[in-house]
């Protein structure tokens, strides 16, 4: 196959850069072994860029961005960088501009439990087992971008800190859509969470998301719930979801929370996308949910696996390689099974490894199933 599949590699922080290492060793073996070829180069993003280009994401960066098939990116921020008078010029800012520019408004968070790591969760292993649930968040609207915004003087020594949150029809029907067809593929179930008990925002996006489901998706078993109780919900009995559907800072706040049930934020992979084009390709980004955990980077301790299989969702939803995101994905569960664990997952009577290691075993397990 020729190399025309272009990705854009924005290693970032702390973290990101070794991790995302592990990523272009397993792109290494699929040229060598899968004959399947990637045009990758590489970009500066977050605080990386912010000490290159005194701005957290260039120019050059965001016009080669829109232009490769994916972006894959590792983890921006640090203490180095927290300069909170100034939200432009924080590394964050960054990756929001990326999201933003690109229009990836639909944030594929997947909360699953490896049967190895059942009792690395802080809940009963009897809740988490076997749980596979996917968060669609919504990413480029809401209140993370609204106008009016901002924090003004009004006088006699008070101000005023102001964020808009705010959704037009055609923004929540997109992302419902891609929700929708998403648990279509998987246990035909779709929660979409929002707070329509308080918020104008909540009640449209249940009326509209219920006009969509009536029109396009009533094979599909649809339910709401008030984003609090969703939150209690997902503690009480996770398994109960399939697909959960919400907005962009409800989404923010339950994705972590799924996260942290699967005990391992070390294990999960994310996928940003975008509106098909006339050729059904969407641009995407791609990032483990983890972030760039300053206090052990470049020590080699991390755990590259949320960034392999937010590469295999890569493989999946941009270039259409299932078989392959499936082996990456098997090897991950296959090495874990034999028991190697990096630190943010050990386990007594586990083997610690590096991230060098993990991504040694992860080859080799690669070289097996493929062969
Ligand atoms: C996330 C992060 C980001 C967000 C930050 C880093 C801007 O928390 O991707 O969940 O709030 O969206
Ligand atoms: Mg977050």
């Amino acid at each position: 196959m020729a190399a025309n599949k272009k990705l854009l590699f924005l290693p970032g922080d702390g973290i990101g850069p070794e991790v995302m290492r592990q990523v272009r060793r397993v792109i290494d073996w699929m040229d060598r072994k899968r004959k399947i070829t990637f045009d990758v180069s590489e970009g500066l993003v977050g605080g990386a860029a912010i000490e290159a280009h005194g701005v957290p994401l260039s120019d050059a960066t965001l016009a080669e961005a829109l232009a490769v098939d994916a972006v894959m990116l590792g983890a921006v921020g640090g203490p180095k960088w927290d300069n909170p008078s100034d939200y432009t010029k924080r590394p964050e800012a960054g990756l929001l501009t990326l999201r933003k520019e690109l229009g990836l408004f639909a944030n594929l968070r997947p909360a699953v439990v490896f049967d190895a790591l059942v009792d690395a969760s802080t809940l009963k292993a009897d809740v988490i087992r076997g749980l596979d649930i996917l968060i669609v968040r919504e990413l480029t609207g809401g209140v993370y971008f609204g106008e009016p915004r901002g924090i003004t003087d009004i006088g006699n020594g008070e101000r005023r800190g102001v964020n808009t949150q705010v959704y037009t029809t055609s923004e929540i029907r997109r992302v419902a859509r891609v929700a929708f067809e998403l648990a279509r593929k998987r246990g035909n179930k779709l929660c979409s969470m929002e707070k329509a008990n308080v918020m104008e925002s909540g009640l449209l996006w249940r009326q509209e998301v219920t006009k969509l489901h009536g029109e396009e998706f009533q094979d599909v078993e649809l339910s709401h719930m008030y984003a609090d109780n969703g939150a209690m919900q997902l503690l009480k009995n996770p398994k109960q979801f399939d697909v959960i559907v919400t907005d962009n800072l409800f989404g923010d706040i339950l994705s972590d929370e799924a996260a942290m049930m699967t005990g391992s934020l070390g294990m999960l992979p994310s996928a940003s996308l975008g509106a098909p084009d006339a050729n059904g390709h969407r641009k995407a980004l791609y990032e483990p949910v983890h972030g760039s955990a300053p206090d052990i980077a470049g020590r080699d301790l991390a755990n590259p696996c949320a960034t392999l299989l937010s590469f295999a969702m890569c493989l999946r939803y941009s270039f259409n390689l299932d078989e392959d995101a499936k082996l990456i994905e098997r090897s991950i569960q296959n090495v874990l099974g034999g028991g190697m664990r990096t630190a943010d997952i050990m386990a007594p009577g586990m083997a610690r490894c590096s991230t060098t290691v993990m991504g040694d075993s992860i080859l080799r397990e690669l070289d097996k199933l493929a062969s």
